[in-house]
């Protein structure tokens, strides 16, 4: 992989995004080592959970790479944002593994849009967040149009739409975009935190929580229908026999 970096220590899957100079921004071959990476960690047995974050001090992702799509054609435009939706952002979203966002300085374009599709987002205190595709004369193409406004709510989200502005990252907590904001320093020690409390549980329940609360923001599926079947299914995994017994045992189980 040239773009981006995968570590993986304690049953935690780093993925960092490296292409400092350009403030991380996501070109094509970034977001197709992206999409490998999301491959390889839901296969590898020895992952539990998943941090995604940018290299250097400065940006998250500063966008998609402008330079790529300058002279784009309405057909490729619309290419551009099929795949990208198809092959990552999508991905990350239904990913069985929980995937945290550490949004570690600017997260623009499809840099929020990539923090939006993780399963939930931290942020260092020197973040800054937006959607400025309308400032360039587009919009929102990887899924920000969709995932903002079920964040944030419709009014907010059209107004940082229709503005292109940046907003700090108290602002960001306070429309519930981050859960938490905490310093730089603090910024993957507080990741790997939630990640220890979400590893005590079990994995094949939290995938399940996952695709049943997903469920919910796709088109003619009825969330509580997926959530009645997943959670019919649990009753027959290795981890519900384990997690009853040890309760019942008084004792941690052990997933
Ligand atoms: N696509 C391509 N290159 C990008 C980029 C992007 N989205 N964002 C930053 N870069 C590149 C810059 O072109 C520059 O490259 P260079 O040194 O070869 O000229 C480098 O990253 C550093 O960025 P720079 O603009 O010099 O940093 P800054 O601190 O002055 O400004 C930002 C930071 C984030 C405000 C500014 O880079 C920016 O506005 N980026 C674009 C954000 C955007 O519109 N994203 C949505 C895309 S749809």
């Amino acid at each position: 992989m040239e773009n981006i970096l995968i570590a993986v220590e304690n049953r935690i899957a780093t993925i960092t995004i490296n292409r400092p100079s350009k403030l991380n921004a996501l070109n094509k071959a970034t977001i197709a080592e992206l999409s490998q990476a999301i491959d390889d960690v839901e296969n590898n047995q020895k992952v539990r959970v998943v941090i995604l974050t940018g290299s250097g001090e400065k940006a998250f992702v500063a966008g998609a790479d402008i330079s790529e799509f300058a002279d784009f054609s309405p057909e490729q435009g619309k290419e551009l944002a099929r795949l990208g939706q198809e092959s990552l952002f999508d991905k990350v979203e239904n990913c069985s593994k929980p995937i945290i966002a550490a949004v570690n300085g600017f997260a623009l374009g499809g840099g929020l849009e990539l923090a939006m599709a993780a399963h939930f987002r931290i942020a260092s205190d020197n973040a800054r967040v937006g959607l400025p595709e309308v400032s360039l004369g587009v919009i929102p193409g990887y899924g920000g149009t969709q995932r903002l406004p079920q964040l944030i709510g419709k009014g907010r989200a059209m107004e940082m739409i229709m503005t292109a502005g940046m907003i700090d990252a108290a602002t960001a907590h306070s429309y519930g975009l981050v859960n938490h904001v905490v310093t730089s320093e603090e910024l993957i020690p507080t990741c790997e935190k939630i990640a220890g409390k979400i590893m005590k549980n079990s994995p094949v329940a939290i995938g399940a929580a996952i695709d049943a609360v997903n469920a919910g923001y796709v088109d003619g599926i009825n969330g509580y229908q997926t959530e009645i079947d997943c959670f019919g299914a649990s009753f027959g995994t290795d981890d519900f026999k384990e997690g009853t017994t040890a309760f019942l045992e008084k004792r941690k189980a052990q997933f």
